[in-house]
């Protein structure tokens, strides 16, 4: 394995890898995992990809855990890339089915690395605050690694992800209150109960994980980045992962300097992204009474806020908020025309492309890709009264 060392994402501090690791300890930001590209790039090419394995372990070299060890794995990555052609209109509208995953989400990306990396330095217990797909992923994860899962999710979780998490073994605790209330719970118990906690940004292989998104967007598009990508943010770790992804990529010599512009969708009811965005800020402030029907999206502080700023700004993106009601419509929109009950959170993006197209802010023939980042099967309780 090629990874040489942690790195904090704001004050540079360096970690060992070999130790299970959270937030840096002098600046309580998130560690990165750096990796040597030029003896990773030996054996990883390009050119070969096409004969490995499917999964995200394809890009085996560029990912931790040593090369001996088995990953935690139920088949993860590898998922289509679909032309939007009647959705899209005059936009070159690509979506990414990432509902096609194990527990049909994109979390579960990261939480196959990040298991097998928890597992592999010793960890036994593995907690987690969830918005609900987050939840399902490390439940099964675990379950696969034989080691435990606790699960925090607040109370309003939508039914199938809670049902989900039992029936997959783990230990689940509803909260009244947020997910950062539920990330307080295991910050607090986590020493006495001896948990390791995988919550988003906090730990450093989740977002090892969520990177093969730009990996396989770049492969499955010939090595040309798109113009545009919409990601529906609440933690932010795909955004932040995909573009460390690009910065790899183009070490590696695969890719060239051109960068997508990257868009940050939120639900109205809780934007910190697109307030800190608009107002110029470098972080964000926390949201009070956040609510919507998008669970991922309810994420009232990110504690990776200041990354994804930066990549909004450097990529010349930016953010935009969307209503539950749009949600709402757009799935059937979606749904109707292309054939995917996507969640909500994807449908927040699918709405946002269309403000900003009358925006101007996409124009006409721009190649754009959208992530379904996840199944609407998870989220029956939003559509019933329809
Ligand atoms: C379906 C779905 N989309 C998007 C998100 C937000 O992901 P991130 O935390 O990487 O911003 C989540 C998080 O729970 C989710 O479940
Ligand atoms: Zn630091």
């Amino acid at each position: 394995m090629f990874v040489t060392h942690l790195e904090c994402s704001a004050c540079g501090l360096q970690y060992p890898w070999s130790r299970l690791q959270n937030l840096c300890l002098s600046c309580h930001k998130p560690l990165f995992a750096i990796i040597d590209l030029a003896a990773a790039g030996r054996t990883l090419k390009r050119e070969t990809l096409a004969t490995r394995e499917k999964s995200l372990w394809r890009y085996r070299e560029v990912l931790p855990l040593p090369g001996d060890v088995e990953p935690v794995s139920l088949g993860e990555g590898g998922t289509p890339l679909l032309r939007a052609e009647k959705l899209g209109g005059d936009i070159d509208l690509w979506i990414k089915d990432e509902s096609l995953n194990p527990t049909q989400s994109f979390k579960a990306r990261g939480m196959s690395v990040a298991v097998s990396m928890a597992k592999h330095l010793g960890a036994a217990k593995l907690a987690v605050p969830s918005a609900g797909n987050a939840g399902g992923a490390l439940a099964a994860y675990a379950a696969r690694a034989g080691l435990e899962g606790h699960i925090f999710m607040p109370r309003d979780t939508p039914l199938a992800n809670i049902i989900e998490c039992r029936e997959l073994g783990a230990h689940v605790t509803l909260i009244d209150g947020l997910i950062t209330d539920c990330g307080a719970e295991i910050a607090r118990r986590k020493a006495k109960e001896g948990w390791f906690d995988m919550s988003t940004l906090k730990e450093p292989y989740r977002v090892e994980g969520k990177k093969t998104l730009g990996y396989e967007l770049a492969e499955q598009f010939n090595w040309e980045l798109p113009d545009s990508i919409l990601y529906p943010t609440g933690g932010g770790t795909g955004l932040i992962g995909m573009w460390k992804a690009f910065e790899e990529m183009q070490a590696l010599g695969w890719i060239g300097t051109k960068r997508p512009r990257m868009f940050a969708v939120q639900a109205a009811g809780c934007a910190p992204i697109v307030r800190a965005f608009e107002a110029g800020e470098k972080s964000a402030g926390e949201v009070s009474n956040a609510h919507t029907i998008a669970s991922g999206l309810r994420v009232p502080k990110a504690i990776g806020d200041f990354l994804i700023l930066n990549i909004l700004r450097q990529s010349n993106g930016g953010a935009i908020a969307v209503a539950d009601k749009e949600m709402i419509s757009v799935t059937r929109e979606a749904g109707s025309i292309e054939g995917l009950f996507v969640a909500p959170e994807a449908a927040a993006c699918f709405a946002g492309l269309k403000s900003l197209r009358s925006a101007g802010k996409i124009r006409s023939g721009e190649r754009v890709v959208i992530f379904n980042t996840g199944s609407g099967i998870k989220y029956l309780d939003c559509y019933k009264d329809r």
